[in-house]
């Protein structure tokens, strides 16, 4: 077998915390506020240094061990430091790390790779664009695609998205405080809604309907607004807006929007793709074939920055350095991408994600919490939306949850346009009994704090 079994490649204690923040931490903590800028935002929220990672736990400076439930916001998917992507990064980074787009063996098996795990008809009929480390630089590679295949302008992209922090990648996002203060950017942008039943309180088949409608009216109606549509921009499953899992029927439908004009379905696999749901892609839950996809996060392997735009080889209109960048080559994040790729596939991960993702959900639900709003997702990205007496957004009560959380040992996040959905995003080398650990501490507080939530109801 190729590279360790995953009960192998963590720290065994954890969750043990002592003290947290200890005093080493604190100590870092108080020098980087002195230093670093004001834009730093994790340690606000969980005031965590790291000192060294292993599969899916992390201690800290002052040995405290937690357990991982975040993998670097959706990065991590074969845990920190995988042992078999270790391995090989050694050995590259020791012999050849940078050559922009000249050929070497890892990049032409990352890209091979690629094309055999392309989602449904991209499969074997794909092309694989490097053009920047990060997730946003591949959104701004599709955007580009998009508009050079189709002489188009607009974008069709959906309330609740996140794409990335470039000027492109903000366009398309519908976070608006985030880009509000670099208004305009890029004309010709429309939301549409995305079917979120919960939020919406309707049925999915009824939110699925109302989202294809404005999509469509969108593109397609006289008076619908936008003119020379040139790609509708989509997450499978929306990551920061809060582990939206949308109903069947919705990205078909988008597909059968996307042919019926000759747009191109742009699907942003950045934080769901890559196994993380349990698929390599999210896409493939929904059986959809997509003209373009992106990724980035997980590609990198162990957390090296990497991120690619695959699209139908139908798309492959651009010549020689009509998309350019200078770190189009890192062979190490290539090599450690392919090497990700093989162990998820040596361990038969996808199915892990999906079975315990599923028992996670499971248990999650059986929680005695009216907080608990929905819990949802598919394999290890999982949500869970918090809710006051009145069926209003708590953002406060996963705060709690977070804080009882970290002093326990276990790392969660958050998303959602209130704050109010707990996001989980474990490495997929997470262990039946981590899970376990993990939940033990993550359902007593949620219990915790739905027996304060019945308290504040009660003396209102
Ligand atoms: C769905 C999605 N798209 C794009 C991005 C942007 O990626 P990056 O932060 O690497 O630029 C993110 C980041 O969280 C994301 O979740």
């Amino acid at each position: 077998m190729r590279g360790p079994p995953i009960d192998e490649i963590h720290f065994d204690e954890a969750p043990a915390v002592d003290e947290f923040p200890g005093p080493k931490a604190r100590e870092l903590l108080d020098r980087q506020k002195e230093i670093d800028s004001n834009a730093v935002a994790y340690p606000d929220h969980i005031p965590l240094v790291p000192d060294e990672a292993k599969g899916a736990t992390i201690r800290d400076v002052d040995g405290n061990v937690f357990l991982d439930f975040f993998a670097g916001i959706g990065v991590l998917n074969v845990g920190h430091a995988n042992p078999y992507v270790m391995d090989a990064v050694h050995e590259q980074a020791d012999k050849l790390v940078h050559t922009v787009d000249f050929p070497s063996e890892p990049r032409l098996d990352l890209i091979e790779k690629l094309e055999a795990i392309a989602p449904g008809g991209l499969a074997g009929n794909s092309k694989v664009v490097f053009g920047g480390p990060t997730g946003s630089d591949a959104i701004e590679a599709a955007i580009k695609l998009a508009k050079y295949n189709t002489g188009g302008s607009g974008l069709v992209a959906f309330r609740g998205s996140y794409h990335g922090a470039t000027s492109g990648a903000m366009s398309i996002t519908g976070k608006k405080d985030f880009k509000e203060p670099y208004a305009p950017l890029l004309p010709n942008v429309q939301f549409a809604p995305y079917p979120h039943p919960f939020e919406q309180g309707k049925t999915p088949e009824r939110a699925v309907a109302d989202s294809l409608r404005e999509v469509r009216a969108i593109i397609e109606e006289p008076y619908g607004g936008m003119t020379n549509p040139a790609g509708i921009f989509v997450e499978p499953i929306q990551g920061e807006g809060g582990v939206v899992t949308p109903p069947e029927g919705f990205l078909s439908g988008l597909r059968e929007i996307a042919d019926d004009n000759d747009l191109p379905l742009v699907v942003d696999e950045i934080q769901a793709g890559l196994g993380r749901t349990g698929e390599w892609w999210a896409s493939d839950h929904y059986d959809v074939t997509p003209d373009i996809v992106t990724t980035a996060k997980a590609l990198g392997g162990v957390g090296f920055p990497l991120s690619a735009t695959i699209y139908h080889e139908d798309l492959d209109t651009w010549g020689p350095g009509d998309h350019a960048g200078t770190y189009r080559g890192h062979v190490v994040a290539m090599r450690a991408g392919l090497r990700a790729l093989e162990y998820v596939e040596e361990h038969d991960l996808l199915a892990h994600a999906r079975r315990l993702g599923d028992d996670m959900r499971s248990r999650l639900r059986d929680v005695d919490a009216p907080a608990v709003g929905d819990v949802r997702g598919k394999g290890l990205f999982v949500g869970v939306e918090f809710v006051d007496g009145d069926g209003d957004p708590a953002p406060d009560a996963v705060k709690r949850v977070q804080e009882h959380c970290y002093e326990n040992g276990v790392l969660v996040w958050k998303a959602g346009q209130h704050g109010n959905v707990l996001r989980l995003l474990p490495p997929l080398v997470l262990t039946d009994a981590q899970a376990e650990a993990g939940l033990d501490v993550l359902c007593d507080a949620i219990e915790r704090v739905d027996v304060e939530h019945a308290a504040s109801s009660a003396s209102r």
